[in-house]
């Protein structure tokens, strides 16, 4: 490609200034898709009450208002790989935010449950969209410097959305305003929609399609003169690799059996250990353990889960690339095993009404804050990091956009038949057979996944042609 000649690049002072404007508005892009996952996430558990009132919901349909969510953004994350490969990554944002907006005008005006749950599954595909395009579009277009950052603020605005959800829930404490709570959805994604046209097309893209002028624009508005050649350099040799279609088929060969089966796992895990179980169902989880009234319930949920979820994903920002991924995992699954453990001996213990209900209300929530902070510290952040490291560049999208999809299966069946298994084997009995979970995660994540702290990405790819893989820690 030609080397952009000095009058085709913008004056240093233009271009510092472009150049924090265009970072702030992907900063935003990425920022607001991770607050309306969340958001969406989270407000389904303070709204249930309002919508089961007013709809009459058999247990059946609650638990499907509850998690279709899930399920369509199931077939969003799928759907988002090709979606961003063809009409670009922008649109692709900007596509979920629609969604985002037509999801929730929908469920706030619906008429019946038919309605509200077409209006969850909108909704649910916008978020697999976005699940899928933001960290993508963010890694495409983010510098090496802060590229890791901006993975974890996703992890993190995700969390400040499930926390804005929670306030929001207790504002609107008894969930009489259901519909207010769901359309409220609406506001951020007209924000994301318009930071999503104010934001630059990924110079990654470009370049694949046959526009490199456009993409060296971009650049040359990022970068200063020589990392835009650099950059666009490195591009190009990157994409030279890549060379030939990679299908969907590929990613099942042998070769990747490793990276896939850890990029499978680890999302499996964050699932099966109840995060959703929790996040969703909170209310009425402390509803039962002895907290009386709508509002006490709302305000455990609020500052025991949303905000310990927001703080403690700070621990993971600072220690994630000092002491690496495998032992915050670790750490944290201990962490919830213990206290869903204990959850369950709670429920087993103090569910009769009297005075020992206060003792029951207590540690549950004393168990539900550990739990919270362990996972955020730990599989939350954590997990996503690592999907996003093991695959080889020529099939990571597809891998990635596979892991997300059985990350977004496993929460649909944690989610979809949570209450069922209440109903089936008790409350004592279902937090222990998370906690038996987390012990097999435990054992598999031990085995089986290498520590990739530290490690380059090409690295990481050579460990999978080490046959000793599995035991391997730098
Ligand atoms: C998980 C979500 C979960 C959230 C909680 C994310 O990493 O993928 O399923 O609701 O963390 O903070």
């Amino acid at each position: 490609m030609a080397t952009p000649s000095d009058s085709t690049l913008p004056a240093p002072a233009f271009r510092a200034r472009s150049s924090a404007y265009l970072i702030g508005i992907i900063v935003c892009v990425i920022l607001m898709s991770g607050l309306l996952f969340g958001y969406d996430q989270g407000v389904i558990s303070g709204a249930l009450s309002g919508i089961k009132r007013a709809l009459g919901l058999s247990p059946l349909l609650i638990e499907v208002v509850t998690s279709w969510v899930t399920l369509g953004a199931l077939f969003g994350s799928l759907a988002a790989g090709e979606l961003a490969d063809r009409i670009g990554r922008k649109k692709t944002v900007l596509t979920a935010a629609v969604l985002f907006i037509l999801g929730a005008l929908i469920q706030a005006s619906a008429p019946h449950t038919a309605v509200l749950v077409a209006g969850r599954l909108v909704v649910g595909f916008g978020v697999g969209v976005a699940a899928v395009a933001a960290p993508l579009y963010g890694s495409e277009t983010a510098q090496a410097t802060w590229r890791g950052r901006l993975v974890s603020a996703y992890q993190m605005a995700i969390t400040i959305g499930i926390f804005l959800a929670y306030l929001v829930n207790g504002a609107l404490s008894d969930g009489a305003d259901w519909r207010m709570m769901l359309g409220l959805a609406a506001v951020p994604g007209i924000l994301l929609a318009l930071f999503a046209l104010a934001a630059p097309e990924s110079p990654r893209w470009l370049i694949k399609q046959g526009r490199p002028e456009a993409a060296r624009n971009i650049l040359a508005r990022l970068l200063n003169k020589d990392d835009c050649q650099a950059e666009l350099n490195e591009i190009e040799n990157a994409l030279r690799l890549e060379a030939g279609a990679v299908s969907w088929r590929e990613v099942f060969k042998p070769i990747y059996r490793k990276p896939l089966a850890i990029g499978i796992g680890l999302a499996v895990f964050q699932q099966v250990t109840g995060i959703n179980a929790i996040i969703y169902y909170a209310n009425p989880i402390f509803a039962a353990s002895g907290f009386a009234t709508p509002e006490a319930q709302a305000a455990a949920t609020t500052w025991g889960i949303g905000a310990t979820n927001v703080l403690s994903t700070l621990i993971a920002i600072a220690f994630i690339d000092r002491i690496g991924r495998v032992p915050l995992l670790l750490a944290g699954l201990i962490g919830m095993g213990a206290s869903l453990a204990t959850v369950g001996l709670a429920f087993q213990f103090f569910e009769a009404p009297g005075d020992d209900a206060t003792y029951g209300a207590t540690i549950t929530v004393v168990a539900l804050v550990i739990f919270i902070a362990s996972f955020a510290f730990s599989l939350g952040p954590v997990v996503w990091t690592v999907i996003n490291e093991v695959f080889p560049s020529r099939v990571r999208s597809r891998g990635v956009a596979i892991s997300t999809a059985v990350n977004w299966a496993a929460a649909f069946v944690v989610s979809e038949f949570f209450l069922s298994l209440v109903q089936v084997l008790g409350r004592p009995f279902t937090f222990w057979l998370f906690a038996l979970l987390c012990l097999v995660g435990w054992i598999w994540i031990y085995r089986k996944v290498p520590e990739t702290k530290g490690r380059s990405l090409e690295e990481i790819e050579q460990l999978w042609h080490d046959p000793s893989v599995n035991t391997v820690r730098p």
